[in-house]
């Protein structure tokens, strides 16, 4: 397995080249829509939420800017610079969910679909230390972690063309190091990721900060 800093720039060159077409894959109809819905449901009026590792921002943060205030942050130029284009009234921001470029307690609520799960394991305590550092003291986490403990690549992802890769330590330890950096986590909804070559149940975590 290659070293961190080179994982986490293959992870953001191969988004770069592939944001557009990814971009086709997702859309309002997905199946991971709902727990978005009702995710905003849960907020207060005009929350200020980060969606890290927005992606292009279709459907999550799209969704999020209907009723509050959105910040998006990812690695990918290509995929901010899509999502800015989608969304010109939020803010998105280029940067690494490891060490996020936001003061302390700065948001309401935290969503994080599909991205956690490709920093490299080693990193995924300072991902939740940083995501606890950033929200206010009760805010919601909303994140796509992954069932079993795998670690690996697909040299052509989603026939796209472009190689691509995971490092899933597992639920358990997810809600481990969620705890650890000082969550509560409060519930697990399983979807159908129907996006991925793989259609698969993924988890996603509801925690409290
Ligand atoms: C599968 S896409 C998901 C995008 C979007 N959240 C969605 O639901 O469609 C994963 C995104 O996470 C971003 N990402 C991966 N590792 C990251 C990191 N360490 N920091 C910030 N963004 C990261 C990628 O650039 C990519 O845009």
């Amino acid at each position: 397995m290659a070293d961190q800093r080179d994982l986490t720039a293959r992870v953001r060159e191969g988004y770069d080249r592939i944001a557009a077409e990814y971009d086709e894959h997702r859309s309002t109809d997905d199946t991971d829509v709902p727990l978005v819905e009702r995710f905003c449901d849960g907020l207060g009026p005009n929350a200020d939420v980060l969606d890290a590792g927005c992606g292009a921002g279709m459907p999550v943060t799209e969704l999020l800017a209907e009723g509050h205030t959105v910040t998006g942050l990812d690695l990918s130029r290509e995929q901010l610079s899509l999502a800015t284009g989608r969304l010109p009234g939020q803010s998105f921001v280029e940067g690494e969910m490891t060490r996020l470029p936001f003061d302390d307690d700065s948001f309401d609520g935290l969503t994080s679909f599909y991205a956690v799960i490709h920093v490299p394991r080693e990193r995924h305590e300072d991902v939740f230390a940083e995501f606890h550092r950033v929200c206010r003291p009760g805010a919601t986490l909303l994140c796509t972690v992954g069932d079993a403990d795998w670690t690996g690549h697909n040299e052509d992802w989603m026939g796209m063309g472009e190689a691509m890769y995971w490092d899933i330590p597992g639920l358990d330890r997810a809600r481990e190091l969620l705890e650890n950096a000082g969550f509560s986590v409060e519930r697990v909804d399983y979807v159908m990721d129907d996006v991925a070559d793989d259609p698969a149940r993924k988890p996603f975590v509801w925690a409290r900060a």
